[in-house]
């Protein structure tokens, strides 16, 4: 039987319930990126690793709420905080101390976060980002990487897909004011800066590049393009929303001795509820404020209804308090992960090549030569078809759930038996 066929017997709920939610909402998704052929399944619950669609079928999920649930889906730590913030309310849209305690945390874990912004999405928080490093500097270039994906921010949403050179999207105006380098190559990606030096605000990189391909980057280019941004008073913004309190407790920056002038996070800060953090220096996070300043001087970069509300405070601060508390979390689920890359290495030889760090991981089926992946480039000359093929075979017959095309995430709640029966599955896929 074929896998579509196999997928269709078990999903009859789903394709009933994704088809009445095309009528409602635009390819029957809110999230471009949530929609897989022939039809997505329709999520009813989810517990620990798993997700429970409306069919009853039970997926082992990798792809953990966009990499977010780091501790798994629905933890009994962060539920219960989060049962007892509802009893005393759900949005004040005032300073409330939940958000001072996440503060308290999050700066002492982080040590560029001098200062502190809360929003309710990554894509704010890097857009606020790009403002702020043009107040700072009176420049108006941002650079960012090819293949760099900081969400759907109309300034950052260019040279995201391959072949980079076609605008993203329509709507999206001056893009030239926003250029791109490519990754872990130092010596092109600065004599690109050299050419827009004058008016560069700043450089926007991802440590690991997640939505691109699960590629980090090199130390050395790291370094390297934090020299130049600071030499020529551009600034160093790292967007360590995957990464931040991925691999440690903490940001990666300092395991690489960087010194970035903004860093944003989001995701597993939040716990699985809505955030996005920008966060850097006093002295670059000063033009923030407003007080007393004429509209020239500041940079306005707080907003959102829902900005800091006492939910996505609680569920952040019970999350990075368990994995606080538990720091053998991080040796686990990253030792789980170097198991899973090397295992699916054993399964596919050289067809694949895999890439990734820690608790995060992706499989790249190999073709036109390529035989290394250290950039968005070479991921997306690979041969997607296969892995978007590979993906969905697990969907359909091993209740296994990665979103198709995308990387893995281990979360605190898979075991290695989990990571055992996706190589079985892996054993049986036939390209
Ligand atoms: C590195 C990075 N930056 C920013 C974003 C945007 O975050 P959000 O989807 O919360 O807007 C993402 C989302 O995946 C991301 O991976």
């Amino acid at each position: 039987m074929s896998i579509i066929s196999d997928y269709k017997k078990k999903t009859k709920e789903s394709a009933k319930l994704f088809s009445l939610s095309t009528k409602f909402h635009v390819n029957g998704v809110s999230h471009n990126i949530r929609f897989f052929e022939p039809y997505p399944f329709v999520v009813k619950s989810s517990s620990g690793k798993n997700l429970v669609d409306v069919d009853d079928n039970k997926y082992t999920d990798y792809w953990m709420g966009h990499w977010s649930l780091i501790l798994g889906h629905g933890p009994k730590q962060v539920k219960d905080s989060l049962k007892k913030q509802i009893e005393k309310s759900w949005m004040y849209g005032t300073v409330n101390e939940q958000t001072i305690k996440l503060s308290e945390l999050i700066s002492k874990a982080v040590p560029v976060a001098e200062k502190i912004r809360y929003v309710t999405s990554g894509t704010e928080a890097t857009m606020y980002a790009v403002r702020l490093a043009r107040s700072v500097t009176g420049k108006k270039i941002i650079a960012k990487i090819d293949g760099g994906w900081h969400g759907y921010t109309s300034d950052l949403l260019k040279s995201v897909n391959w072949p980079f050179t076609e605008s993203e999207s329509s709507g999206v105006v001056n893009e030239e004011k926003i250029i791109s380098i490519p990754f872990n190559d130092l010596e092109k990606s600065l004599e690109i800066l050299n050419k827009v030096s004058n008016d560069l605000a700043g450089i926007i990189i991802e440590p690991i590049l997640g939505g691109g391909g699960c590629i980090p980057a090199t130390e050395e280019y790291l370094k390297g393009i934090q020299e130049f941004a600071h030499k020529n008073n551009s600034l160093f913004i790292l967007d360590e929303i995957v990464t931040g309190f991925r691999f440690r407790f903490g940001c990666l920056y300092p395991t690489m001795k960087l010194d970035p002038d903004i860093v944003t996070l989001g995701k597993i800060v939040g716990g699985g509820m809505a955030i996005g953090v920008m966060c850097g220096k006093k002295e670059i996070m000063k033009h923030a404020d407003t007080t007393g300043k004429k509209k020239s001087e500041r940079s306005y970069i707080g907003g959102g209804t829902f900005s800091a509300n006492p939910m996505s405070m609680t569920s952040g601060f019970a999350t990075l308090t368990e994995l606080k508390k538990s720091k053998e979390i991080y040796s686990k689920i990253n030792s789980l992960g170097k198991f899973t890359r090397d295992e699916l290495g054993k399964v596919f030889g050289d067809k694949v090549i895999i890439t990734g760090q820690g608790s995060l991981f992706m499989t790249h089926f190999a073709k036109d030569g390529i035989t290394e992946i250290v950039n968005s480039a070479q991921a997306a000359k690979c041969d997607t078809e296969s892995l978007h093929k590979y993906h969905f075979k697990m969907i359909a017959q091993d209740g296994i759930f990665f979103l198709p095309g995308k990387l893995g995430a281990i979360s605190n709640t898979h075991t290695k038996d989990d990571i055992k029966k996706m190589i079985i599955a892996t054993e049986n896929f036939q390209q």
